[in-house]
């Protein structure tokens, strides 16, 4: 994949300086900043008669291309509303239309004058990772399966103006940081869009091992379907039994701290495909369930995003990877199945299987000692009635972890919402004929989902991330390559970062 290379720098005089887009900030009813001002004098005035014949006026959303003064061959206004009001909501805006404008030239290079504008709610740090991060993210194309892919994005390099105020390092080491976070979030949307006859189990062990290679803090080891049988994976193997793709159980190890360091354990549901097995889905939209491996695309992107960064901490990911397909051989509704924990389930519908393949890698990770654990999955159908597209349902069994996953969601735009995980929803899952059933009927499905999970996750800190909701769009289709973003800034986070 392609990507964009960023830097900062301090430009006293915007109008001299060679570029085939200076991009500019234009507040409504406020003076020009002073880089507008200076291209403004280059062009003769051309911004301000701009301004004056009322077509842009510098609102939020609008943008205005013209050409171009001085060393710039062209000049791109970019409208950012009141000057007062310029947050990180209006900062997220103001990067979405340079992108947008930006998509439509043939410009390889332009310049920002924005590295250092005051945001109400946020630094210049935050927002020089944001444009990094949001560049990168927005010019990733789907290219694998397609005879005439769509154009890509001309851009290839981006300078920041700081007009000097921010420190030059720490700008691009911001830059640098978006820039990777948001290569991790393409690597994650990517994994995600292949369709299910691609990207097998296997195919995802390919791509982890892939990612290992050449990098000599990142092992990678798989466990085949063998080795599972001996730990008495039973409950991640029922699911890969109706397919002829074997199960995969992916497991890397980041090093970047103190050997004696215990690690964070990222988990990913990794469903290449959800047929629903014998509890078969209905045909409308059952190609969607490609993405339910969106929580292992998601753990891998992290780990791409993470060994960019160099974080200085240990990270152990376990991807569970499994096709779900029904067969002679598949599981079927009323089996009685003994987790690797030994505790036994009976499988009341195939449909939920994520839970089974996750619960055996939750008692597998027991073995790292973690400090926490996070897994994160296209669990529920429920919670995408609940939340919707635009928050992951979070659960914790620790409030500081909770906090924490929150925290990192809201600093990086991913968005996680806590609910419940109460033991008045336990009994749900009861069943007369094994330790648990596999689903809680009707009401609260995200909720019972997660309570299950907690059964196997007793021994340490946990949180789990329903991501049904928030990991792909239907209209048009495509992963989002969340909650990668959420992810990193926590791991970020934990690092000092
Ligand atoms: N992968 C699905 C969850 C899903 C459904 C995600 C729709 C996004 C959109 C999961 O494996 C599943 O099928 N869950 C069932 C559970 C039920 C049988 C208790 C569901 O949500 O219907
Ligand atoms: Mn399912
Ligand atoms: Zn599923």
């Amino acid at each position: 994949m392609t990507s964009i290379s960023f830097s900062a720098r301090g430009i006293d005089d915007a109008a001299s300086t060679n570029t085939q887009c200076a991009v500019v900030p234009i507040f409504n009813g406020s003076k020009l900043v002073p880089a507008a001002n200076q291209l403004d004098k280059a062009a003769g005035g051309a911004i301000k008669r701009a301004l004056e014949l009322g077509d842009f006026s510098g609102k939020a959303g609008q943008s205005l291309m013209l050409p171009g003064a001085g060393g710039a061959k062209r000049l791109l206004l970019i409208g950012c509303g009141d000057a007062k009001k310029f947050d990180r909501s209006a900062a997220r805006e103001f990067s979405q239309r340079v992108y947008i404008a930006l998509n439509g030239t043939s410009a390889k290079d332009a310049i920002l004058h924005i590295g250092d504008l005051p945001l109400k709610d946020g630094d210049s740090v935050w927002l020089l990772s944001y444009l990094a991060r949001h560049l990168v993210a927005a010019s990733y194309r789907y290219t694998e399966t397609v005879s005439k892919p769509k154009s890509p994005l001309k851009l290839r390099r981006v300078v920041v103006n700081i007009s000097g105020k921010t420190n030059i390092r720490i700008a691009n080491a911001a830059l640098k940081q978006g820039c990777s976070i948001g290569l991790g979030v393409n690597q994650a949307c990517n994994l995600a869009n292949l369709p299910g006859n691609i990207c097998t189990p296997s195919y995802l062990a390919q791509q982890a091992r892939k990612l290992g290679r050449g990098n000599s803090k990142l092992s990678v080891s798989v466990l085949e379907e063998k080795k599972m049988k001996e730990l008495g994976m039973h409950s991640l193997l029922s699911v890969s039994a109706g397919s002829v793709q074997p199960a995969k159980l992916i497991v890397m190890h980041y090093k970047g701290g103190k050997a004696s360091d215990k690690p964070y354990v990222l988990v990913g549901k990794g469903i290449t495909f959800d047929s629903g097995g014998i509890s078969l889905k209905p045909g409308a939209k059952m190609d969607e369930m490609k993405f339910d491996m969106g929580g292992a695309a998601s753990v891998l992107g992290t780990m791409h995003a993470l060994t960019d960064l160099e974080l200085p901490l240990n990270v152990v990911a376990i991807v569970a990877a499994a096709e779900n397909m029904p067969s002679s051989r598949a599981t079927k509704p009323g089996d009685v199945i003994t987790s690797m924990s030994g505790k036994t389930i009976e499988v009341l519908n195939t449909d939920a299987e994520g839970r089974l393949v996750l619960c055996d890698a939750l008692t597998y990770a027991e073995r790292f000692k973690p400090r926490a654990v996070i897994d994160i999955a296209t669990l529920t159908g429920a919670c995408v009635v609940a939340l919707g597209a635009h928050a992951s349902a979070l659960y914790a069994n620790q409030d500081e972890l909770a906090e924490q996953l929150l925290a990192a969601g809201n600093e990086s735009h991913d968005r996680a919402w806590r609910m419940p995980l109460w033991d008045d929803y336990q009994k749900q899952l009861n069943s007369n004929f094994a330790d648990m059933g596999n689903i809680g009927g009707p009401g609260g499905g995200s909720i019972t989902a997660a309570c299950f999970l907690s059964r196997y996750a007793e021994k340490y800190h946990w949180a789990h991330l329903d991501i049904a909701g928030s990991a792909w769009n239907s209209a048009p289709k495509g992963a989002t390559g969340r909650p990668v973003a959420l992810l990193t800034r926590y791991l970020m986070d934990r690092a000092g970062k």
